[in-house]
Order: structure tokens, then sequence, then C-alpha cells
């Protein structure tokens, strides 16, 4: 039985000796016991060190290295190495290289540099892999596997473009049946025989502008991008498969990247004993769209702790702009992962290398190689601090509210052709969460059909594509008393991006008790403003009479809902712009254009009050609080991102702050960054 109950919070990470000679190694063991290290990642990059030819294996220097860290009583997160491929398997087999979106064979280079669908990779990596999990099953250093790296290449060889027509025919079951789902009676695109389909690439349907990727055929690239997706995770479990024959009780992961679109990983999740991901704030990002990324990842595995696999001490090297974490950033960033779910505090990377893109990145130990830094002291610090948090492992955090994120349907919003190319599903899924962030509600992130009696409030920004059997569960959610919010852009296509002929919102129009009749989209620099009518005066929250929007804007009816906003301005003034209906026991929202931010804020806070998520503290903006249970346990996550002090009220809470030891009741006083975490019991 895998175990994620760890004995203590990881803290340590990617470690690249491969780059260093012995007797670094042995330094960097004794400033590893300094910083309070107890795990190590590696060894990432190394498959050709480990394999420097075909029937050459070398894995000694790895025994050696896992016996010295063993002897300092560090665990080891034992990565496959099979990211980036030697250079001799890449001219030997140049079928492993992939065909990139513009139809260019890459030669060998970079990371992550294979094509997906190739059985020569996989067979390669596959036998590098049994040999490692044979040779390190019990090692007792092993704690971890870490399978390839931060996967998410798409590629359109021919290998991939053979397999994409057999993933057709499986999912499809006729060409009759395919040439239906895809429309492709639309500019006689009609295809006769798998083999007419193509790759959609650079090369046929899609194309480029600036970051946007346009297509003429959307129910195509879908699939592709559903293909790719999976292709990428067959390679991902060909490596766990192996594991797990070999290594049963070692839990598996693989750094997923946050909000990174080319991969589903809610689908991932399912293969993997426990999420890992890696934290690349930029230094503007907000603290709550940092913790959406949490949360999204802590969501994949429906509230399961996950693992803070990689995060700089300080600065990145691949930014445009590099900056240095302000003394006190990397700590608070630390504790703000562990407030949202993490279980680890691990870094990208323990020595900075000396040469190539990464000598500018971050590690516990800089190119000065010795302790006496600021980051180094940052680290250590911190690291004995993890020491009086164990009890946090595996503890639960406990949310009302649920946003429900969607690959497919953010792939399906942005490949749209009309009506804007400004809607970002990410920038408004993250509007709706950031107003429930501010206020310090915690909030699940999940995903269509999920089982959704364990929330109040259900929110779902730009639920585009409607999946067979959501919208019944969102009708039940709401008969049995639940509130549901969702936006323009919802209800409107199928899986295979094909509009419903039912009348916008589709299959939602019922429960939301509107009819939307157009969209019209405003050019950049165009607005709109939407005016609070009498039916809204209840919402005591929204404090202003008028709130500008922008971007898109839905001419709609109410069909039995009750207006709370109209438009003001254009041929549609006096309109519905914001409806809500009364379902069963519930009430659906529906938002129908994008509206200021305070709208949004203003808006949830109503709602909020009104289906009873009451935020257990009044902090002051800029201070975030989480919660986590465990038994009978509390853990109070209280984080100061401001620059200046804070005096929290804690209400009537009273608890140990494990990192001072101290008791504190009532009142915590914080300083700029500073952290508390109270455990009550
Ligand atoms: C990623 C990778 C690491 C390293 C860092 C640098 O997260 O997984 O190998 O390249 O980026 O930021
Ligand atoms: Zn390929």
């Amino acid at each position: 039985m895998v175990s994620l109950e760890f004995p203590v919070v990881y803290f340590g990470g990617d470690y690249n000796p491969d780059q260093w000679p012995r007797e670094i190694w042995h330094k960097d063991m004794e400033l590893f016991k300094k910083a309070h290290v107890n795990i190590l990642t590696l060894p990432v990059f190394s498959w050709a060190l480990l394999q420097p030819a075909e029937d050459v294996y070398n894995f000694e220097w790895l025994d050696e290295l896992l016996d010295m860290i063993h002897a300092q009583g560090i665990k080891v997160c034992l990565a496959t190495a099979t990211a980036a491929q030697p250079a001799w398997m890449s001219r030997k087999y140049p079928e492993i290289l992939p065909v990139d979106f513009e139809g260019r064979k890459r030669k060998h280079s970079g990371r992550v540099n294979f094509c997906p669908n190739s059985p020569v990779f996989r067979e390669f990596s596959g036998r590098l892999v049994r040999k490692m999990a044979e040779r390190y099953k019990d090692h007792p250093a092993l704690a971890l596997w870490h399978v390839g790296n931060e996967y998410g290449t798409y590629c359109y060889c021919e290998t991939c473009e053979k397999a994409f027509r057999e993933w057709l025919k499986k999912r499809y079951g006729s060409i009759e049946e395919l040439n239906r789902r895809w429309n492709m009676n639309f500019w006689g695109h009609t295809v006769y025989d798998w083999e007419d389909i193509v790759a959609p690439s650079g090369l046929s349907e899609v194309w480029r502008d600036g970051h946007l990727e346009r297509t003429t055929f959307q129910p195509m690239v879908l699939d592709y991008k559903r293909f790719m997706s999976e292709s990428s995770l067959a390679c991902y479990k060909n490596e766990y498969d192996i594991i797990k024959g070999i290594c049963p009780d070692i839990p598996v992961t693989t750094n997923l990247m946050g909000a990174f679109k080319p991969l589903d990983y809610f689908k991932w999740a399912e293969h993997m004993d426990i999420v890992s991901w890696d934290n690349y704030p930029g230094l503007k990002d907000s603290p709550g769209s940092i913790a959406f990324n949490h949360d999204l990842m802590r969501g994949l595995k429906g509230g399961q702790s996950f693992l803070l696999m990689e995060q700089t001490p300080n600065q990145t090297n691949w930014h445009p702009y590099n900056s240095l974490k302000r003394p006190g950033v990397m700590r608070l960033l630390s504790y703000q992962a562990m407030a949202h779910g993490a279980d680890s505090v691990m870094y990208f990377q323990m020595r900075q290398s000396i040469g190539n893109c990464e000598k500018f990145h971050g590690a516990l130990i800089e190119h000065a190689g010795h302790e006496h830094t600021r980051v180094f002291r940052e680290c250590a610090q911190l690291g004995q601090e993890l020491e009086n948090l164990k009890g946090v492992i595996g503890a639960r955090l406990k949310a009302r509210a649920a946003i429900l994120f969607d690959w497919e349907n953010w792939w399906a919003v942005e490949l749209s052709s009309g009506p804007t190319v400004q809607l970002s599903y990410v920038h408004q899924v993250k509007k709706y969460y950031e107003a429930l962030f501010k206020r310090n509600i915690t909030v699940d992130i999940i995903k269509p059909g999920d089982d959704l009696s364990p929330y109040a409030l259900v929110i779902a920004p730009v639920l585009y594509m409607l999946k067979p059997g959501v919208a019944e569960s969102l009708k039940d959610f709401v008969e049995n008393g639940g509130t549901f919010l969702t936006t323009f852009m919802s209800g409107l296509v199928d899986e295979n991006d094909r509009v419903t002929t039912l009348g916008y919102p589709g299959e939602l129009k019922e429960l939301l008790g509107i009819w939307v009749e157009e969209i019209d989209a405003l050019e950049p620099g165009m607005c709109n403003s939407i005016r609070k009518t009498q039916a809204a005066e209840a919402l005591s929250a929204l404090t202003r009479e008028r709130y500008a929007c922008a971007m898109l804007c839905d001419v709609m009816e109410a069909q039995g809902a009750e207006v709370l906003a109209v438009y003001e301005n254009d041929f549609y003034a006096g309109k519905p712009a914001v409806t809500r209906n009364a379902y069963g026991r519930g009430r659906a929202y529906y938002v129908g254009t994008d509206s200021e931010e305070d709208f949004i804020q203003e808006l949830l806070e109503a709602i909020c009050d009104e289906c009873g998520i009451i935020p257990d503290f009044q902090v002051p903006q800029g201070v975030e609080i989480t919660q986590r249970f465990k038994g009978d346990t509390c853990y109070t996550f209280v984080l100061n991102h401001l620059t200046e002090k804070v005096i929290v009220d804690l209400n009537n809470l009273t608890g140990k702050d494990l990192i001072t030891g101290k008791t504190v009741a009532q009142r915590l006083e914080l300083e700029p960054k500073g952290v508390a975490v109270l455990e009550e019991k």
C-alpha cells in the first residue's frame, strides 16, 4: 500500500551532482545537513550518463550517491531521468525526435524533445526505468518516484498522425460518425477514409497569430489536443506501470505546472499517486493567482495533499526580468503552498550550475559555494521551522465553495473563431477565484461531473462546453438547495464544439431562466455599463448603482429569472445583464457580461452571505488565512503578504504557533511577509 503519510515535511529538491566532481558532492552533503534538507530529487537529466551507449549502463556513480545521501539520513525522490534522451539515441533512432507545429523535424536538443508516440522511445525509457526500479527498489533512501520532467511537447510526425487516426477510430467507430461529429460538410471537408485525416498543424488547419492559436476546424484541433495530452500521459504511464510492478509501495508522481494548457491534468492525476507541481510565479503575480494554481493542483485528486516539487529559492533565469525574491518572500510563498495543501517545500535547484541557461537561476548553494549567503540562511531557517510542521501532513482543507475548471473547455473557448480574441478562460476563472480569495473563502477547484453535494456554492465561469450529464448534475445541485453561478459564453457547445440549437445557453436555459439571443463583442477600449435594478436592492453588498462592463455583452431575455442588473447603453439598454433564477430549493445566477472586478467581488459577497459562506476571520486586505484539518486538530495558516506589520484579529482562536512554539490567543502580530501556523486541538 502506498502511504502518503510522510514522516516529515519534505524539504530539499532538485540536485544535479552529475554536473560536479566528487569532492563537491561531499561538501554538498555537509551543506545540506546545515540547511535541514531531508530529500533530494535526482537524477532528473542524467540519462546520458546512465546509458552512455545502447548496451552500456552505468549506475555506479548513482549507487555511490544514493548511499552517500542515505548516510546523511536524507531521502531520495528518484527521478527516472527520461526527460532528455542521450544524443546517441537521437542520432541512431531519429524517429524519436518530434516534428514541430510548423512541420519541421527537430534535431537533438533541449529536453522533452521526443515524440510521445515513438515506440522506440517507449522501449528505451521503459528499459532504463525497469533497470532503475530493480536496482533501487530496496534502497533505504528511496521515498518517492519522479517520472520524466514537465511533460508537454506536442508532436506532428507521421507516427503521431497514424496513431491519431487509430485514436479517432476508437472514439468515433466509423468515418460517417467522425464526419458528423466534426461537422465536416462545412467547407466540403468530408473525409472518405481514415487516411484522409491529417494531423492539424501549421501545415494544415492551424496557424499562430501572436500568442493565439487559430483554426478553421475546431473539433479536429480539440481532438488533437486530447490525443496529445493522452499520448504524453501514455509515455508517463509506461514508466509508472513498470515502477508499480516492481515498487508497488513507493508513491509515484511527475511534476506538473499548474494551469498549463497543453495537458489535461485532471486525466493525468488519475494515474498519479500524488500530485506534485512546480511553482514559478512572476514578481507581479498576485497572491491570489498563485493560490489559484495551488488549489487547482489540490483539486486534481479531489483535495488530497500535493507536493510542491519545485520553486526557486530566489530568482528564475527564464522570465525576461529575473528579480530576486525579496527577503522573506520565499518563506512566505513556501508556507502559502502548505496553506493550500502542500506537504512539502522543494526547490529547483540545490546547487547553482556554472554553465548554460540555468546558471543564473537561484539555488540553495550559490556560485560562491558556501552557506554564508542570504538565500542559504533563509532556506536553512525554513528547513528548521518545517521540522515542527509534521502534524500538518495529510491535513485537508474544507471548502463550501467550488469553481469548475475544465481543460477541454479551456481549449475550446480559446480556439473558437469569434466572438472575440480577447477572451481568456483562465483570466475569467481567476476573476471569480480572486474575489473569494480576497475574503479568505476556501475554494475547491473541481471538474465537471464531480460530486457537488459538499458545496453550497458552485461557480462555473465561461462553461462554454457542456459535457453530457453536466447540466443534469448542476440542475440536481440547485434543485436541492445549491447556489450556482455561471457567465456569458456558457452552455454553447458540445464536446465537439457543435453549437446547441436549443437557444443559448442550451441545456442551462431552464436552470437559469433566461434566453440569450445574441452575443455582442466590444472592441478594446469600448465599454458599456450595467445598472442595479430594484430586485437587487436586497443584495446589500452591491454598494454602487452602476458598474462598467466590456468585451462581451449578452443580449438576453429573462424567461422566469429575476433581473438584477440591466445594460445602460446601446440598442440593448434596459435589457438584462445579470439575472437570478429560483430553481427547486436553490438559485442560479447568470452574469451576461464581463463586468469590472468590483462588481464580481460585491456580487459574490452577497451570494456568499445568502448561502451562509461567511469568512471566519475579518483581516486586513493582503493577509491570507486558510485552515487545514486532521482528526480533531485544526491548523490555521496566517500569511502576511504586505510590506508592513499587521495585527490580525483571530476571534476566539487560541493555538500554538508551530513556528515559534508560543501560544497565541485572539490576536496575532505579524511582521511584513510574516507567517504563523497555529495548531488548535
Ligand atoms: C522547471 C524544470 C527544472 C528547471 C526549472 C527552472 O521547473 O523542471 O528542471 O529547469 O524549471 O526554473
Ligand atoms: Zn510524433
